[in-house]
């Protein structure tokens, strides 16, 4: 009987909490020009993707969705991305005064980003990809990038 029980709350604890939202890393290519990238940013400070692959010129259509339950006050995020060198701490440092304009700087060195979203939202911007190499993206909400980042690679 006891083993029973045990089994049951072994079942219990493996079952994910959120077995209604998959969790799948999502870049497709919808056009021989065309990439929609799905990335997820969570309550746990994170983002489901740490790398992205596209071509020079591609149209990309990216997607973040906060798949947490915090607002944004708390646990906003976006999605950023850099200019090949840029020093990316003290690209967040810069995007850390920039509260009013939900902490996009005014910088030359941003070459997208989204909309800030808070838990259950989502954002989309379409881009064209820069030239070949690779690029650092973050969430630029403070404190967040060193854990919320991935490379950005132009092949
Ligand atoms: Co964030």
């Amino acid at each position: 009987m006891n083993f029973l029980i045990s089994l049951i709350a072994l079942l219990f604890i493996n079952t994910p909490v959120n077995s209604t939202t998959p969790n799948t890393p999502s870049i497709e290519r919808t056009a021989p020009n065309r990439v929609e990238i799905t990335i997820e940013g969570s309550d746990q400070m994170k983002f489901n993707l740490s790398e992205i692959k596209v071509k020079a010129g591609d149209t990309v259509v990216l997607t973040l969705k906060h798949t947490g339950k915090l607002p944004k006050t708390a646990m906003g995020h976006n999605w950023v991305l850099l200019q090949s060198g840029t020093d990316v701490k003290a690209f967040a440092m810069e995007a850390m005064k920039a509260k009013d304009n939900d902490y996009i700087p005014e910088s030359d060195k941003i070459i997208a980003h989204t909309g800030l979203v808070g838990g259950g939202e989502e954002t989309t911007v379409e881009f064209t990809a820069p030239g070949k190499g690779e690029y650092d993206f973050i969430c630029s909400f403070p404190g967040h990038y060193a854990l919320m980042n991935g490379k950005f690679i132009v092949e």
